[in-house]
């Protein structure tokens, strides 16, 4: 199976655009260097049709977390091109934002109010912006990923390691006013020591943080957040831009009782539509009208419409209870063929995002050779798969017995057959590195 057409675009693209795309996660380099289809020309359910005619099934991230529903859904796109035709865009506002506003509200009964932008990291920079407007206070204490903006970069001004386990290692924070430095403290996850000691030492706006990412919280560790939080004055933020709606419908701090004074959704919200969220605490949100927070696109109508409908099909379809299901039944699976065939297997991540890594030392060449024998065999999958309701066990059968085939090659290199010489081109990228 060959992808040149794919690939030949790609080598034209990094020549016009830096870095060849607009996400770092889609470069084919972090997939399958020279060998990745990299473009798509369809997507629907769980399948995705590459530039050279292929059809793939998505047993990977699934748009990078977007289509919790599946690509294309129906009911979805149905609304969506009713309201292109009925009109995207006015001089007046559309309607269906308020209702969202509603909506979001309602499912999180802290928050009274809602901001809407159209990316994860707009919906986190709106949420520090009315944090620090709140608090009249500069620092913030961060635990996770979010997003590109200064703000967050920041954090590497003080230490050029300060996003090693949040994000990526080798981050630059180039082009960020050195005048930041200082204003982001990182602390690990589960740390709530690390935490308690930066807010000794730093008058904090805000504490951000991820409520979940590869493991979960510890016992307790949520609660001292909130509690330190609410003792401080610190306004308490999740992100929930990745988390949200995978395992309840709504903020996974439902799950653990566990209230913020903010949170982002982003991702699944609009099922492949551009649509982001920050809801919060009336005292705090009302900051938002002493700052400037403002941008054209963020009142388009295609976003909301393309919310209200996907959260009406998660709610009759409770998609949040099937794609938890599917991604435990999957990592019980992974874990059987790792047995089978005498593999470590590390497991991390939500049920419906769960992913794994071999323990080993060869684990990055491991996770190049599954991508590129399983692209053989018709599947984008690596070492995590993002779960949508099109993940069927019919689906998931095939993928197993072509996963099975893989990992007893895998078991081969582990007993001394080289990795490198199945390997037919160079191993993936582990983290962020300059492609052009
Ligand atoms: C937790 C979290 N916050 C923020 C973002 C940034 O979102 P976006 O890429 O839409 O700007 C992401 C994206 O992966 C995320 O996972």
């Amino acid at each position: 199976m060959s992808h040149l057409a794919g690939q030949s675009l790609w080598a034209r693209a990094k020549s016009t655009i830096p870095g060849g795309n607009m996400l770092l996660s889609k470069r084919a380099e972090m997939f399958l260097p020279e060998q990745w289809p990299t473009y798509f020309t369809r997507a629907k359910g769980c399948r995705v049709w590459d530039l050279d005619g292929h059809e793939l099934i998505d047993m990977s991230i699934m748009g990078v977390g977007t289509n919790l529903l599946g690509y294309g859904h129906p009911e979805v796109d149905a609304a969506v091109a009713a309201t292109v035709s009925a009109g995207n865009m006015s001089t007046l506002n559309c309607p269906e934002e308020v209702w969202l506003a509603e909506r979001l509200v309602s499912l999180h009964p802290w928050a009274e109010m809602v901001r809407f932008a159209r990316s994860g990291g707009e919906a986190n920079a709106i949420a520090i912006r009315i944090a620090r407007a709140a608090t009249g206070r500069d620092t913030v204490a961060i635990c996770g990923y979010h997003g590109w903006h200064d703000w967050y970069l920041a954090t590497n001004l003080q230490n050029d390691s300060g996003l090693e386990e949040h994000l990526l290692p080798g981050l630059e924070p180039n082009g960020v006013p050195r005048a930041l430095a200082g204003t982001v403290q990182p602390f690990s996850f589960n740390r709530l020591d690390q935490l308690q000691s930066i807010a000794e030492s730093n008058d904090l706006a805000a504490v951000k943080m991820e409520v979940q990412r590869s493991t979960p919280p510890d016992p307790g560790f949520l609660e001292g957040v909130r509690e330190l939080c609410s003792r401080q004055g610190i306004v308490l933020i999740f992100d929930e831009c990745t988390s949200g709606f995978r395992e309840t419908f709504g903020g996974l701090h439902l799950k653990y009782g566990v209230e913020p004074d903010m949170a982002m959704f982003g991702k699944a919200l609009g099922n492949g539509y551009a649509i982001t969220s920050t809801i919060g605490r009336r005292a705090v949100m009302e900051a938002a009208q002493n700052s400037f927070i403002s941008s054209t696109f963020w009142t388009e109508r295609i976003g909301p419409t393309a919310a209200l409908k996907t959260l009406e099909v998660m709610e009759r379809e409770r998609s949040w209870e099937q794609v938890t299901a599917t991604g435990l039944e999957l990592r019980r699976s992974w874990q059987e063929l790792a047995d089978r065939h005498g593999l470590s297997l590390r497991h991390n991540g939500l049920p419906a995002l769960t992913g794994f890594s071999i323990q080993s030392p060869r684990a990055l060449a491991y996770k190049t050779l599954i991508t590129q024998e399983m692209l053989k065999r018709g599947f984008l999958a690596g070492i995590c798969c993002y779960i949508c309701l099109a993940h069927i066990p019919e689906v998931i059968a095939p993928y197993l017995e072509a996963l099975d085939q893989v990992f007893s090659l895998i078991a081969e290199c582990e007993d001394g057959r080289s990795v490198e010489e199945l390997l037919e081109g160079p191993v993936c990228h582990g983290g962020f590195k300059r492609l052009n």
